[in-house]
Parts: C-alpha cells; sequence; structure tokens
C-alpha cells in the first residue's frame, strides 16, 4: 500500500501532506518564477507543507513563500523557525523575530514555529514559555523544536505540558546517510511524546538524488531498486524515509520544478519488503 498522503503534525490536529518541501535555497538567484512554477506543481500534487526560517537566504526564503502564497492562494501550511542566537535573550526579542517572520510571510498566524537550534545562553523551558504566549496571543498555532536530542525535546514537551500544549516535531537531519535518530534515540522519544519527526536532508544535499558510478555498496542497491522501479534514485531514499515510520515527514529541498514532480512522486512507490530492508541494511552506519 502506498504511504498516506497526509498525516497529523504530531498530536495538533494540524494536517499536513505526508511529504513537505524544504525551501532554504529559495530566492537565491536573480529570477524567482521558477520556484513559484515548482510552488504550484507541488500544490497540484498535494504536497502543501513547506519549511523555512528566518535565516533562510537573509529572511528572502520567508518572504518568497509568503509571495508564492498570496499569488496562488491556495491553503498551505508554513513552518518557520526562531534562531536562538547568543544574544538573544529576552522575550521581547523572541517576539520581535516572530512579528519579522509573519511580516515577510504577509501573514497573521504562523502554523508552526520551530526553536532552530537548542539554546546556549537561555534555557529551553523559557523558550517553551514564549512559544506557549505566543499561542495563545494567536500568533503561531502550534511550536517544534529543530537539531534536538532526546533528553532536550523531552524537557520542551514538559514544559509545554503546563501550558496544555504537546510538542508538534522535532526536525532533525535524517536520510539514508544519516541514521542518526535511530542511533542517538530521536525517533523513539518522538514516538514516545506523540511528535512528528521532520527529516531535513533527506536527500543528503541532492547527493542522494544523483547516480553515482562509483558509489558505495548503499548507493549501488539504491540504484538497483530505483532501475527495478523505473524511478530516479532520490525517489528511493525519499520512498525508505516514507516507509521507515509514520512519523517521518521527509522535506526535500527544491528549486526546481522537475525535483519537485520528482520528489513528490515518490508517495506512489511502495518499496517491497526485502527492498525495504536491504536498503536498511546497506545503509546502517559500521
Ligand atoms: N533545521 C535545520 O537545521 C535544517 C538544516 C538544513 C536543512 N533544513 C531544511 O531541510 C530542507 C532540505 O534540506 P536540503 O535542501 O539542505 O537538502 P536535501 O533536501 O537533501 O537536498 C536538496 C538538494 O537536492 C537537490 N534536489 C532536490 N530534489 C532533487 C531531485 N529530484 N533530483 C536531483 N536533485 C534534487 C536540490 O536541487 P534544486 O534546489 O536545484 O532543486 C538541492 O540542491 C531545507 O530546504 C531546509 O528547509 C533544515
Amino acid at each position: 500500500m502506498s504511504p498516506s498522503r497526509t498525516t497529523e503534525l504530531g498530536s495538533t490536529g494540524i494536517m499536513v501532506s505526508r511529504l513537505g518541501t524544504g525551501t532554504n535555497r529559495w530566492a537565491q538567484g536573480e529570477n524567482d518564477e521558477p520556484v513559484y512554477e515548482a510552488f504550484k506543481a507541488l500544490l497540484d500534487g498535494g504536497v502543501y507543507f513547506f519549511d523555512t526560517a528566518e535565516v533562510y537566504t537573509g529572511g528572502r526564503s520567508e518572504r518568497l513563500l509568503g509571495g508564492c502564497l498570496h499569488r496562488d492562494r491556495r491553503s498551505i501550511i508554513v513552518a518557520s523557525k526562531y534562531m536562538p542566537y547568543p544574544t538573544r535573550l529576552t522575550k521581547g526579542q523572541f517576539n520581535e523575530a516572530l512579528d519579522a517572520t509573519l511580516e515577510r510571510l504577509g501573514e497573521a498566524t504562523l502554523d508552526l514555529y520551530y526553536i532552530h537550534m537548542p539554546p546556549t545562553l537561555t534555557s529551553i523551558e523559557s523558550l517553551m514559555d514564549d512559544m506557549a504566549e505566543a499561542v495563545s496571543a494567536g500568533k503561531i498555532r502550534s511550536v517544534g523544536v529543530s537539531n534536538f536530542s532526546a533528553e532536550q525535546l523531552r524537557r520542551a514537551a514538559t514544559q509545554l505540558e503546563n501550558y496544555g500544549l504537546t510538542l508538534a516535531a522535532n526536525e532533525v537531519e535524517y536520510s539514508l546517510t544519516n541514521r542518526g535518530p535511530e542511533e542517538n534515540g530521536v525517533l523513539d522519544a518522538c514516538k514516545e511524546i506523540k511528535a512528528s519527526l521532520v527529516a531535513y536532508r533527506p536527500l543528503s544535499r541532492g547527493l542522494l538524488a544523483v547516480n553515482n558510478a562509483r558509489g558505495n555498496p548503499a548507493m549501488k542497491t539504491l540504484e538497483s531498486i530505483a532501475d527495478r522501479h523505473e524511478v530516479k534514485v532520490g525517489q528511493i531514499a525519499l520512498a525508505w524515509l516514507l516507509q521507515k515510520d509514520p512519523i517521518v515527514i521527509p522535506i526535500p529541498g527544491a528549486t526546481k520544478m522537475e525535483h519537485a514532480l520528482e520528489n513528490m512522486s515518490a508517495l506512489n512507490i511502495v518499496l517491497k519488503d526485502d527492498e525495504f530492508r536491504e536498503l536498511d541494511e546497506v545503509s546502517k552506519p559500521r
């Protein structure tokens, strides 16, 4: 059976497409039109969960996503992120950053707001207090964290519980070339607290999306399975993540329409049990 095309973000009640799209390379060039074409193609194909951050292309990624949203007018789910720089220590700075994100997106409310990295000079708990206040002010609908360890995300979830809130997601790197979340307890912790695991760099920055004649055994396995399914290697890499666990939501970055189209058709691929196991085995860290 193909993976479901939508899923709940943690236990927030917010539905997102099972595959999202990363935008950290959006608005890099002179011409944003190809990105808008990719955006429309993604919505046509039912991919409507977009991941941005205040730090992506100096805020231009958020601005371009907002521009696409207001040109197209279809409803999407937007996630953005707050960077807890060591110089950002106050609630006022948090609110200022959130307001600037909302202004760039041209929206009154953000669906999901992440803490981009574990903080160094503020506490996880005080940032969760700021997040909870933003939820009650109606500025954000749900709270996430990114690059948090299992212990850090449990702390975040525990603090949110004081406000009757749940942690929506932990966004971490996860792919066939980075099995960290399985090894370091993050995947299990997400399941335990019912948060989604949003998988960034699911194509290992594009390396898993190109055939590599000098590839290692994992790449060769990927290529032979892709040949069998008559699809591209990147689609198999995404299909593996989609089948790995229902809480995993991969967010491949794409600035080109053909990439967006290829990536979303990973949702139609069903890996046979032996193909899934072979990929799983051959890509394990040794
Ligand atoms: N939370 C964090 O700390 C964090 C860190 C890194 C990334 N992220 C998020 O995760 C998203 C994804 O990560 P990523 O963009 O770094 O890496 P990625 O998704 O693994 O790879 C993106 C690269 O692969 C290329 N690509 C995409 N689809 C392709 C296809 N079908 N065939 C060939 N090439 C393809 C893209 O090219 P084109 O651009 O030319 O389409 C781009 O160069 C980011 O956009 C960002 O939103 C979050």
